[in-house]
């Protein structure tokens, strides 16, 4: 039996950041593989043949090959419990990533070797800078001929601004790619080439300054390694664990996730450095990771499994052990709950947990008590602030087109909005009932209209409208009888009956500010 600290110290909750294609659900499939999750992991055939990458669930997925949801995959791996959060790829999610990454201790950072960093990289980097947390580098396709590890790191350097330093080192790369130095124990693991995702590689392992070496490699790829040592040794940096965890140094690994090459390498290593839970804010103070259970609400999904049909509310454990049927202390409402059918998820399959820990991340399915953020103490009454609000840039007037299911359209409107997809604002002076959606990114709304139609059978159309910001007003409506909006702004309702309005763009929002003393926007809902 393992003691609180010890099981806490054994989380690692660490995200993959990627741009698409990079090789994120190849490198999630070779982890799994390694933590013994799945036998075979998917190789490009499988996958065209619908047998996707465990954790790519979702029917716009299949279709549209891009991550829309975000999943959580707990496994073991040599007495470590790794939590896996799945960011999305696509740049229109970023309010979703963002929200993502706050559950994270660390993040990976996969660079693609023929491509560099890309802009959907540089995006997601910022945010994980943004929240300081550690960032790893795997540079993966090195079986693939590329730019080659040294000006990779340069840009690694220039592009992103954070310093490296190399944990291991390539030896050769495309076609000749044979295998990784690990620059600490100063061993050289060689890969054999085995079928395509089959197995698990095959490794031999040699002392660097073993003669056989040179002739294992051939001269070529031996001079050019003794070189490149050389150069790292002189010019490289120290690996300062101390800034890794400040986020200032990004530790650098080198493999080729689909020949499972420097995949184990990298596990192995990045569990042994990579932070586990910390201690987080709240509104009273830090919480300690050991101290009674909280946590808090960073994402909710509804009809995550179409057999289900149920809302989950995916929460991070801050502190503490959480057991199953156990109370705690909702801290928006102040009202205690019983936190019942807790679950974890991997994939579509789901158990029930027992008990979780500092770290951990529980899909609980209180329905429709929970938003976005909600935070969860056993005792006390401390609020994470840990989920920002991003606000909507883009808005639709969202019409139904089949009229005799107007409830299933309400309701899916509604459950799509608690998970934070969309933005809903309702027009209180129009005829129509008709919600207006906001949303950071347009093909948000994409998803909106194919969840409506694939899981509450609701076709709609969106009817973009030509606003650019969102702002709450302070008041209410008697305080704003008098303003003459014009085609400058659509005074609204949230969802919450805050009174607010849309604005045509800056310059409308800065015209009617000037001509009506006394009017206020607000940048957050009056009260938060
Ligand atoms: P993503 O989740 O980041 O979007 O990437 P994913 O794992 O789906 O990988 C994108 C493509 O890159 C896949 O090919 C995958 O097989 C390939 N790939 C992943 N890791 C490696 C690697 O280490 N080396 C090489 N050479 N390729 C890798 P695909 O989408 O099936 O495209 P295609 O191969 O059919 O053209």
């Amino acid at each position: 039996m393992k003691g609180l600290v010890e099981e806490i110290q054994r989380r690692k909750t660490f995200a993959i950041i990627s741009h698409p294609d990079a090789g994120k659900t190849t490198l999630t499939e070779k982890l799994l593989l390694y933590g013994g999750q799945i036998q075979m992991a998917g190789s490009v055939k499988a996958r065209r043949n619908q047998q996707k990458a465990t954790s790519d669930w979702m029917e716009l997925e299949k279709q549209r090959g891009i991550s829309v949801t975000s999943t959580v995959l707990q496994f073991e791996y040599e007495g470590y419990v790794l939590n896996l959060l799945d960011t999305p790829g696509h740049n229109d999610f970023s309010a979703d990533t963002y929200r993502t990454l706050t559950a994270a201790d660390s993040a990976v950072m996969l660079i693609d070797n023929a491509k560099g960093v890309e802009t959907q990289t540089k995006k997601l980097f910022a945010v994980c800078r943004q929240r300081g947390i550690p960032i790893f580098t795997f540079i993966n396709k090195m079986d693939h001929p590329g730019i080659g590890p040294l000006p990779l790191l340069t840009e690694v350097e220039d592009v992103l601004g954070i310093r490296s330093v190399p944990v291991n080192w390539p030896i050769g790369q495309g076609d000749e790619f044979r295998g990784v130095l690990d620059r600490h124990t100063r061993q050289v693991h060689l890969f054999e080439k085995t079928a395509h995702g089959a197995t698990k590689a095959a490794t031999t392992v040699l002392d660097l300054d073993d003669p056989e070496l040179i002739t294992l490699l051939g001269e070529k790829l031996y001079d050019q390694l003794q070189e490149d040592i050389e150069l790292l040794d002189i010019a490289g940096e120290e690996l300062d664990m101390d800034r890794v965890l400040r986020g200032e140094l990004t530790p650098v690994f080198f493999g080729s996730a689909i020949t499972n090459f420097g995949v184990e390498p990298f596990l192995k290593r990045f569990l042994q450095m990579a932070p586990g839970p910390t201690p987080r804010p709240t509104d009273k103070g830090e919480m300690a990771t050991d101290a009674p259970f909280s946590g808090f609400v960073f994402k909710i999904q509804a009809n995550m499994d179409p057999n289900h049909r149920d809302r989950i509310a995916f929460m991070r454990i801050v502190s503490g052990k959480f057991e199953k049927d156990m109370d705690a202390v909702h801290t928006r409402t102040g009202k205690k709950l019983r936190l019942s059918r807790p679950q974890r998820l991997f994939a579509q399959s789901r158990e029930t947990v027992e008990e979780a820990y500092a770290g951990d991340i529980i899909g609980l399915s209180n329905v429709g008590a929970f938003l976005l953020g909600d935070t969860l103490v056993a005792e006390g009454k401390q609020v994470f602030n840990e989920v920002p609000h991003f606000m909507a840039e883009t808005f639709v007037l969202l019409r139904s087109l089949d009229i005799g299911r107007l409830k299933h359209f309400e309701k899916g409107v509604s459950q799509l909005c608690e998970e934070g997809l969309v933005d809903l604002y309702w027009d209180k002076r129009s005829q129509s009932r008709d919600p207006i959606l906001g949303a950071v990114g347009r093909l948000q709304f994409d998803v909106v209209q194919f969840r409506l139609e694939v899981e509450y059978g609701v076709r709609t159309v969106a009817e973009p409208l030509s606003f650019e910001i969102f702002r709450w007003i302070e008041g209410d409506w008697d305080s704003v009888k008098g303003v003459y909006w014009a085609q400058y702004g659509r005074p609204v309702e949230d969802d919450h009956g805050n009174l607010g309005v849309l604005l045509q763009n800056e310059r409308s929002m800065n015209f009617l500010l000037a001509n009506n003393k006394g009017l206020t926007f607000l940048e957050r809902r009056p009260g938060t």
